[in-house]
């Protein structure tokens, strides 16, 4: 379906929170809606506008006539984009955004509308917002604007749902932990049923914020901002699909009616026809994509592919540990070793265990992704259970092995592995003995075998929901014409 007016596009300004998991799925959506006929002005913050310049090149965010990328300012200038210390610095990021972005947003829509009034530019004025769901200042400039704003929550409905508790687990006095003994003593272990949806999970499956043991920490204060904020938007949308989240979906419903769920997002694109936007990348790092050849030259559904993302970090120890499971296990692996991954220091890994894994290991800093989970080779993914990966990984069939780091990933891992039984979690505290079990299981093991035979069930259903006629494909529809397209 296009909705593409004889005079006029509807124009959405797109904007996602400044970090790579979120980034994606709110392209991968602006990508859609142009699909679909929009004319896109994809915002990103200036700590990210350059990092991707940087990266990708002068001229990576050029855009098209009707495709644009714009960037307003974040107040993060004095700070070095290439220190990875600062980039891990996640609530110098998450204060700076939520304190200065508001005016430049509201100065760029005026500057949107008054070039499409005077011709120049050839943009057509605002007519809604689309907007990551944990960014707060485009829902009130979707307010004085009067104009429809549409939130994409980038992680699972699951999260947004504890957000939308948060308040509920202040008040039962579950969070914050009163001291770091409940972070040990079992507690954890408790059922997280006073959220409804959630019954099967435990309060150590939640949002790692939960957790929190300081009640002025900086995340308390977002995540209720966050949840007093969303009710107010026109509409959210998930990436995620029915059958996937169906227990929270329902619980979300019967709160929040202007539900659509239009995922996996990655399954969507894939199956779009004509997709001429499909290297229009929105990577922060370079990626290599010399390891696709590298796959080329293994056997089918062999390689272990292992990637934590894009935030999360570990010790030399914890490292070392995945080092020597890999290596024990004997399965060849293609490793993405970010140039931050390791705290506090370079990653340095042992002569012998370069030695040991020359012919069957290749670690890189960066990859394409979806094509390397896409690829023949990949058998396996031992990941961190970020929504994206997740749902990536399930796009292409890949099983897992799950090591949650923090946010979402704790839901995400009791997901995979207890929900829907395709994937094997290992223990925070890793050992390489264990790195090496479940490897082992997930590639060659009758667990695995049963793994794989499932997530093609689910890889199937995501296929058929985002197909023309599935009920993503129609929510997507949906949700343009009753919330996109509608005048305030
Ligand atoms: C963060 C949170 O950790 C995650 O839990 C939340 O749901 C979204 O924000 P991140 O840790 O980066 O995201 O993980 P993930 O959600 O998996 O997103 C990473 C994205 O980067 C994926 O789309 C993945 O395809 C891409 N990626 C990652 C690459 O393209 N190449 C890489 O080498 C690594």
């Amino acid at each position: 379906m296009n909705y593409c007016f004889a005079e006029t596009k509807p124009h959405a300004v797109v904007s996602p929170y400044p970090a790579q998991g979120h980034i994606n799925p709110l392209f991968k959506l602006a990508k859609l809606l142009h699909l679909r006929g929009f004319h896109i002005t994809f915002v990103h913050t200036q700590y990210t506008y350059k990092r991707i310049l940087k990266t990708r090149g002068p001229n990576a965010l050029d855009g098209l006539p009707d495709f644009r990328f714009e960037t307003i300012s974040d107040g993060l200038f004095s700070m070095d984009y290439d220190d990875a210390d600062v980039r891990q610095h996640r609530p110098s990021l998450l204060n700076s955004v939520r304190k200065n972005c508001l005016q430049p947003f509201r100065d760029l829509l005026v500057r949107l509308n008054q070039s499409a009034t005077d011709g120049h530019n050839h943009n057509p004025p605002v007519t809604c917002l689309v907007s990551d769901c944990y960014l707060t200042f485009p829902i009130q400039a979707a307010q004085e604007f009067s104009l429809p704003i549409l939130l994409l929550c980038p992680s699972s409905a699951a999260s947004l749902l504890t957000v939308m508790h948060f308040p509920t687990l202040l008040d039962k006095g579950i969070t914050p932990l009163k001291d770091e003994s409940y972070l040990t003593n079992g507690y954890l272990e408790n059922k997280a049923d006073c959220i409804p949806g959630m019954n099967n999970f435990r309060l150590k499956d939640l949002l790692s914020y939960v957790r929190t043991t300081d009640p002025n920490d900086v995340m308390v204060e977002y995540i209720l901002e966050v949840a007093d904020r969303v009710p107010r938007a026109s509409a959210i949308a998930f990436n995620t699909f029915d059958e996937l989240e169906s227990d929270v979906l329902d619980a979300l419903f019967s709160v929040f009616p202007s539900l659509y769920t239009i995922g996996p997002l990655t399954s969507f694109l894939n199956q779009s026809p004509h997709n001429y936007l499909a290297t229009f990348g929105s990577n922060l790092w370079k990626e290599d994509h010399e390891c696709l050849e590298w796959l080329e030259s293994k056997e089918p559904s062999s390689v272990v592919y292992v990637n934590f993302g894009s935030f999360t970090v570990m010790s030399a120890e914890q490292l070392l540990e995945f080092a020597w499971g890999l290596t024990n296990s004997k399965k060849p692996f293609l490793w993405i070793i970010r140039p931050d991954l390791v705290i506090g220091g370079s990653v340095i890994l042992s002569f012998e265990f370069v030695n040991e894994t020359r012919d069957r290991g290749l670690i890189t800093s960066w990859c394409p992704q979806e094509k390397v989970l896409n690829h023949p080779s990949i058998g396996g993914f031992l990941t961190h259970c970020g929504w994206n990966s997740t749902t990536e990984s399930l796009c292409a069939g890949v099983p897992m092995v799950c090591w949650p780091f923090f946010a979402d990933q704790l839901t995400n891992c009791r997901y995979i592995c207890k929900e829907w039984g395709v994937g094997i979690e290992i223990d925070t505290n890793v050992k390489r003995k264990e790195v090496e079990k479940s490897v082992n299981e997930l590639m060659v093991g009758e667990m695995g075998k049963k793994m794989r035979q499932k997530i093609m069930e689910l890889k199937k259903k995501a296929e058929e929901d985002t197909k023309p006629g599935g009920s993503s494909y129609l929510n997507l529809d949906k949700v343009i014409k009753e919330v996109l397209l509608k005048q305030n």
